[in-house]
């Protein structure tokens, strides 16, 4: 930490904030969400930002504050009809999350999104990132918020060669913002250095030539901004192979599955399915018994369809598809019965829209 102030105190943080701040507001993208600065429609947007690439969060932000445009409306809402505006955008904690937060701001707070660091970094889901974004955008108060972008940039002005993949060395940056940050302007400084790491600070080939900041750049100066940040790799993520039947029945019924209400992808629908063992018996059985057993219903499944695979963070499904149906009429509430017309209104994960576009081909 001495070695940190020596480096904060060799620099001109007065002049970095100017350069950077006269650059966003010259340069920043003209984003939905910056319209305004209403503090719902921030927090939606900094969530969705979460793990999730401007690009695609566009469409998504646009048509998620169309249908829930308001606190009492998102509070309000059908779970099933949130996760479905969710629906391809992953993590979708994220959204049960915020919408238990945002029914939190409705009925403790009046609706009004509280802009005090405790209250607000209370709610449901809220950590340091968003409660930083939130509150800087919408309330225009000092409060870092740093995600991976903002300590790649930091790591590259001040040299600093923690790794950023272990979770302690995030308050370190949130200890640099906090020294650069400028009174005046959090939320330009924060969105600044946002915008900075999407479009001139990038991971792989920064554009140090264009970079506004780039006469404070210890490691431009060295040269060494290729190498910097340091990020260990993760662990290789555990593979799990798994059958699905898209099941139907002769009137053209389709049997879908909720998923439990908490862990992977809770609450979303998917393609009855299991978890197989390679070369112990023939899937098609695996899958046979395993739905006998659960939802006590005899099935006739076709052939090998195609596989799908999806990575998670920790996690690889490959999921062999079949094509199935059923032979006695299932009594059991593991299985929901609808017809392909009213699929669309259930969320699914994006494999299973993949299996589903097989069937459908
Ligand atoms: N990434 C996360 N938050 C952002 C924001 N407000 N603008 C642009 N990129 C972002």
């Amino acid at each position: 930490m001495i070695d940190m102030e020596m480096k904060l105190e060799q620099k001109n943080i007065k002049k970095f904030q100017k350069d950077l701040i006269s650059w966003y507001e010259k340069e920043k993208r003209d984003l939905p969400w910056r319209t305004n600065n209403d503090p719902y429609k921030v927090w939606v947007s900094e969530v969705m930002l979460q793990q999730t690439r401007v690009d695609t969060v566009i469409p998504y932000f646009e048509n998620f504050i169309e249908k829930f445009p308001t606190i009492k409306e998102l509070a309000e809402a059908d779970e099933e009809k949130v996760l479905k505006a969710w629906e391809g955008l992953g993590y979708y904690s994220r959204v049960r999350n915020l919408q238990s937060a945002v029914k939190e701001v409705h009925e403790r707070y009046g609706g009004v999104v509280p802009s005090s660091k405790e209250e607000f970094g209370s709610l449901k889901g809220v950590g340091p990132y968003t409660r930083g974004a939130v509150l800087s955008i919408a309330y225009n108060q000092p409060v870092p918020a740093v995600d991976g972008n903002v300590m790649r940039v930091m790591a590259r002005i001040l040299s600093i060669w923690d790794d950023i993949a272990k979770p302690k060395t995030k308050t370190i940056f949130e200890k640099v913002v906090e020294a650069f940050m400028a009174p005046e302007k959090p939320s330009e400084f924060n969105q600044g250095l946002m915008e900075l790491g999407a479009i001139i600070c990038t991971p792989k080939s920064p554009s140090c030539l264009l970079c506004p900041v780039r006469e404070h750049c210890s490691a431009f100066e060295e040269g060494c901004e290729q190498e910097l940040p340091v990020k260990s790799k993760k662990k290789k993520p555990t593979l799990k192979s798994l059958a699905a039947v898209v099941l139907t029945d002769e009137e053209g019924y389709v049997y879908i599955h909720k998923r439990p209400e908490s862990g992977l992808l809770a609450n979303l629908w998917e393609f009855p399915n299991t978890e197989t063992q390679k070369g112990l018996k023939h899937e098609r059985e695996q899958l046979a018994t395993f739905l006998k057993e659960k939802a006590g219903i005899t099935v006739e499944i076709g052939p090998l369809q195609g596989v799908v695979e999806h990575v998670f963070t920790h996690l690889v499904w490959n999921i062999s598809v079949f094509f199935g149906k059923v032979v006695n009429k299932p009594d059991h509430t593991y299985l929901k019965k609808v017809t392909k017309a009213e699929l669309d209104q259930y969320a699914f994960p994006v494999s299973h829209q993949k299996i589903w576009n097989m069937y459908m081909k």
